[in-house]
């Protein structure tokens, strides 16, 4: 498979492609520039055989599949049941929110996070309780278990991102499980958005929260979809996984007349990703740790002014530009090397001096983008 060509996606739709002028690279939004898998691909035409496109439902080998997948990677047993399709991880947070955070309740959201987690609670007029993650002498960001079980004295619901977007950390299990206890404790819900659970580097594994104990499980909402990993995002389909009858019943309640039936071709697609997607997935995530690795030395060794959080999953690298002296960083570098990253202050008030740069494409692409860069901080 070859993931250094780069394709051409000017007018083809794509949203990365077409939110700024032609001669910006974008480098911005979670969606990858390599094509889809070729048994995903295959998948999808074998369903275009078929000249019926009505709405559909989940068949039971997608729920067996998906069932057999988090035992494998996860060691996670769950009940075909207890799955809900839904049009994406978004769509299932904002429905756990409209369905389960009591009224005026507090959402605690850690920070810096990725933005539609931060915004939803305003969507349901909940009030949201942030909760920095504090970096260690190692530059290693971490839960204070201390201050989380404070905030969760104004908190009924939180909203985890694990791995995190955008800093790309999986978390441990001993930090997971501590948070899931003072959860327990505070009798508080849990809503995970694991979108990025199969995007792993350095042999690292993914622990989905609700795997660690049956106490957690009881009060947990875990979101998940092939969508990152398997670069499907358009085909809108999610699933979350709820293993308590009574919560999965008042989630699957929030989706009144908004969140109907799920995407004919995601659900195809989602189950051939999970069926015969691993190989593909297995070199895409080689080839997104060494262009990470590419990405982190060109950051050393060429952007004295940049540091880099070295992203354990994920493909975005959360860049620190407080040492250009630069007043706004993502602006500079849209206008001054037509690169468009994510400004920092989508995903906290105080990250104005960050940028979030998606990595997820050939290497001749992300040369481009550094190129570009380095000659705009040259040329200032
Ligand atoms: C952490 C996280 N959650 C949710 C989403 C969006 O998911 P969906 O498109 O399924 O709504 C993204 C997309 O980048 C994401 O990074």
């Amino acid at each position: 498979m070859d993931l250094n060509t780069v394709f051409q996606r000017l007018n083809t739709g794509s949203k990365k492609w077409s939110q700024y002028p032609e001669d910006v690279l974008p480098m911005w939004v979670a969606d990858m520039d390599f094509p889809v898998a070729e048994p995903i691909m295959q998948a999808l035409k074998n369903r275009l055989e078929h000249p019926l496109l009505g709405y559909s439902v989940a068949q039971d080998t997608l729920r067996e599949t998906l069932v057999a997948h988090l035992a494998r990677q996860y060691d996670w047993h769950i009940q075909p049941q207890d799955l809900v399709f839904l049009p994406g991880v978004e769509p299932g947070v904002n429905m756990a929110l409209n369905s389960l955070a009591p009224v005026g309740s507090g959402v605690l959201v850690q920070t810096p996070n990725y933005s539609p987690l931060l915004s939803a609670p305003a969507h349901w007029k909940l009030t949201r309780v942030d909760l920095p993650l504090h970096a260690d002498a190692k530059g290693q960001y971490l839960t204070d278990i201390a201050a989380l079980q404070h905030a969760l004295l104004s908190a009924r619901t939180f909203l985890l991102s694990n791995p995190h977007n955008p800093i790309g950390k999986v978390f441990e299990r001993d930090e997971l499980r501590a948070i899931g206890e003072a959860c327990v404790q505070h009798d508080v819900l849990i809503v995970s958005d694991e979108i990025h659970a199969d995007i792993l580097f350095d042999g690292r594994r993914h622990t989905p929260i609700a795997s660690l104990s049956a106490d957690i499980a009881e009060r947990t909402i875990t979101l998940m979809s092939a969508s990152k990993a398997w670069n499907i995002a358009g085909l809108k389909t999610a699933f979350a996984v709820v293993q308590n009858p009574a919560l999965r019943e008042h989630f699957t309640a929030g989706r009144l007349g908004l969140v109907d039936s799920v995407n004919t071709l995601g659900l195809e697609a989602t189950h051939a990703a999970y069926t015969h997607g691993q190989s593909w997935l297995g070199q895409v995530n080689a080839y997104l740790q060494n262009n990470r690795d590419h990405l982190a030395h060109a950051i050393d060794t060429r952007f004295p002014g940049i540091r880099m959080h070295l992203p354990q999953s994920t493909y975005l690298a959360w860049l620190d530009c407080s040492a250009l002296d630069i007043q706004h960083p993502q602006q500079f570098f849209l206008a001054q090397a037509k690169v468009a990253l994510s400004c920092g202050l989508e995903f906290g008030d105080d990250c104005g001096q960050f940028v979030r740069l998606n990595f997820g494409c050939p290497r001749p692409m992300l040369e481009e983008a550094l190129a570009r860069m380095e000659r705009a901080l040259l040329d200032r």
